[in-house]
Formats: structure tokens, C-alpha cells, sequence
């Protein structure tokens, strides 16, 4: 089965690529490969590669540039997504796509479920939830996985920004107050080599949007925490500096874009599917870790 995998140098890219040759030919694709700004050059890139998945883990994930760059975010997030969608309704091959608890405002008490009522508060969110639409309104077959905080060993995120100020500086201020859990590539692949073995037998998991994030809950405090305490148990630590970490609100960082303060989603519906329970997130967390830390405190 030929899988052709967009965004393949991003965080999660990085790790599809690797991980989904278990279950077929995985064809990359980068920004150099295919520009997704250039919409006229989707359909005959496609029609050359003839695939029968197309994994769309290419986004605009800046979500505080594209405060002020909502047009070229719009053309990354929706207008392409949208090209992408319509191209897999004509040919009929099936469409992965991530999408965001940021299509949500956060304001929920509990997790949100797949069809609570979206209503983004930031660019980025609105630009994400336009290429949701967009899919569905396409009649293509489709699954939209809904992620949250992706950390894992490729790329930039949160855990590589503390382990560098970690090394710098004896005092952070980590926000508290928004919940949410870190999403591992590595569950992310989990879920998408389950997903592809269900497609090729009989038992296809409903088209549709699921949310995939693992058990538990967690804030950016939390996870800085655990950080800490994992780079400073690890042998090498004579780059680690005693640090003190102050929890402090949302509302006292000046940010361009609003985040919402619930992040947290179910994922039964995904737990369903699959058969099983996923773990918490500190399991995935720390295998994560151990990867970043190995390559960073060498
Ligand atoms: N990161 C998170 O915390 C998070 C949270 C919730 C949902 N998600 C979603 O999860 C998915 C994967 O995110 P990620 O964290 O892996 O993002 P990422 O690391 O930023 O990777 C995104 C990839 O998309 C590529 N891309 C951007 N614009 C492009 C264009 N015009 N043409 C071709 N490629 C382009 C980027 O290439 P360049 O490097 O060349 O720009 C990059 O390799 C996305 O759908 C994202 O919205 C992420």
C-alpha cells in the first residue's frame, strides 16, 4: 500500500515516516518536494504518485506569527487541506489529517468530545478548523485525529526549550493554568499503524474526527517539572543548573494569540476503535525524554 506521507521533516513527520514502513511504501514529501502554497501543483504531484493514503502531517504551526500572517496560514491550514481533501474524494484514496484542540475555547470544564461545538480563539485555531470543514464538506474518506502539545524527540517543542533555558538560567516561569497532556509522535504512529491494519481488513474504523491524546492531565508547570526532575536524575547532569520553577497565570504572559485554558480531550471514541485503553501521558512522556535527553546531554 503506498502511503504518501506531507510534512515529513515536521515533529511528528519526522517520526511517521520512520514508523509507518511497517504497514507500507511511505512516500515523503517536504516544503522542497511539494509547496502546499501552490495549490495548481497538488493534483498533478499526486496523480504521479498514485497513492492510496494521503498523511498530512504538514501545517502552519506558528500559532503566534499567524496572528499576523493569517493569509499565508489560511493557504497552508485550509486552502491546501481543502485541495488535498477534494483531489482524495476524485481519486479515491483515503485522507489522514491532524487537527487541534485549538479549534476549541477552552472554556469547557471537562474534556471536549469530538463533536462539542468548536469556536477557536486564536488564527491558528480558525484557519485549523476551516480545514476540518473543509474535509468533511469534500466527501472524501477521511480521518481527522485531533491532537494536543505534540512533544516528541524530532524537532522544536516545549521539553527542548526547558532543557536549553534549564542550562542557562536558575529561575523559570512556567504557565499553570492551562490543562492539557503532551501528545507523543511515537502514540500518534501507534494509533496510525492500528488505524492502516484495520483499512486493509474488514473491520475499517468509522470515517471520521477522533480525538487522540493519551489519559491523564497535565499543565505546562507539570510537564516542566517532570523535566527537571528527569534531566537532573539523568548521570550526565553537570550541564543542569539548580533551577527553581514559579507557576504563574495565562493572563500574565503578553502572548498575540489566546490559548484556551481547558486543552484536555476525550478519546474514547478513539479508546473504542482501537480495542484497548491508551496509557497515561507520562508513559510516552519519558520514553520521549529519554530519546531528547540522550541526543542533548551528550
Ligand atoms: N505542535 C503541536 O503542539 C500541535 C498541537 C496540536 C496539533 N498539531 C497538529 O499536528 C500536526 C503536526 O504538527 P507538528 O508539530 O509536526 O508541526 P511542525 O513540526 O511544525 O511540522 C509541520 C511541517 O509542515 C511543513 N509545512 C509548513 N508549511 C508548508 C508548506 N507551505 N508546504 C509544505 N510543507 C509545509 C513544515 O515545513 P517547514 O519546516 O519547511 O516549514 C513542517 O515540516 C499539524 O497538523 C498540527 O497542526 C500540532
Amino acid at each position: 500500500m503506498k502511503i504518501l506521507l506531507l510534512g515529513s521533516k515536521g515533529q511528528l513527520g519526522s517520526k511517521l515516516k520512520n514508523s509507518l514502513k511497517k504497514v507500507g511504501e511511505v512516500i515523503e514529501s517536504d516544503r522542497s518536494r511539494l509547496n502546499l502554497e501552490n495549490l495548481d501543483q497538488i493534483l498533478p504531484f499526486i496523480e504521479k504518485i498514485k497513492p492510496s493514503i494521503i498523511i498530512n502531517a504538514s501545517a502552519y504551526t506558528n500559532v503566534e506569527a499567524a496572528e499576523d500572517q493569517a493569509e499565508l496560514a489560511s493557504i497552508v491550514n485550509f486552502k491546501a487541506v481543502d485541495t488535498l481533501a477534494k483531489i482524495a474524494k476524485k481519486l479515491n484514496i483515503l485522507f489522514i489529517h491532524f487537527s487541534t484542540d485549538y479549534v476549541f475555547d477552552g472554556t469547557k470544564n471537562d474534556p471536549y468530545l469530538e463533536d462539542d461545538l468548536p469556536s477557536p480563539l486564536n488564527v491558528y485555531g480558525k484557519t485549523k478548523l476551516d480545514g476540518e470543514k473543509a474535509i468533511q464538506e469534500s466527501g472524501c474518506m477521511f480521518y481527522i485525529f485531533r491532537v494536543t502539545w505534540v512533544i516528541g524527540e524530532y524537532g522544536n517543542n516545549f521539553a527542548k526549550k526547558i532543557i536549553q533555558l534549564a542550562k542557562e538560567r536558575s529561575h523559570l516561569k512556567i504557565i499553570s493554568d492551562q490543562q492539557g497532556v503532551p501528545t507523543s509522535p511515537s502514540l500518534i504512529s501507534e494509533v496510525l499503524i492500528h488505524l492502516i491494519k484495520s483499512y486493509k481488513s474488514s473491520t475499517k474504523w468509522g470515517f471520521g474526527i477522533y480525538n487522540l491524546t493519551p489519559n491523564g492531565k497535565a499543565s505546562w508547570f507539570i510537564i516542566a517539572e517532570l523535566i527537571i526532575r528527569f534531566m537532573s536524575e539523568k548521570e550526565n547532569q553537570s550541564s543542569v543548573k539548580a533551577i527553581t520553577l514559579e507557576p504563574v497565570l495565562t493572563s500574565e504572559f503578553i502572548t498575540k494569540a489566546k490559548r484556551p485554558l481547558n486543552s484536555l480531550l476525550d478519546n474514547s471514541k478513539l479508546e473504542k476503535a482501537l480495542g484497548y485503553q491508551l496509557n497515561d501521558w507520562k508513559i510516552y512522556f519519558l520514553d520521549d525524554m529519554k530519546r531528547i535527553l540522550n541526543k542533548n546531554l551528550k
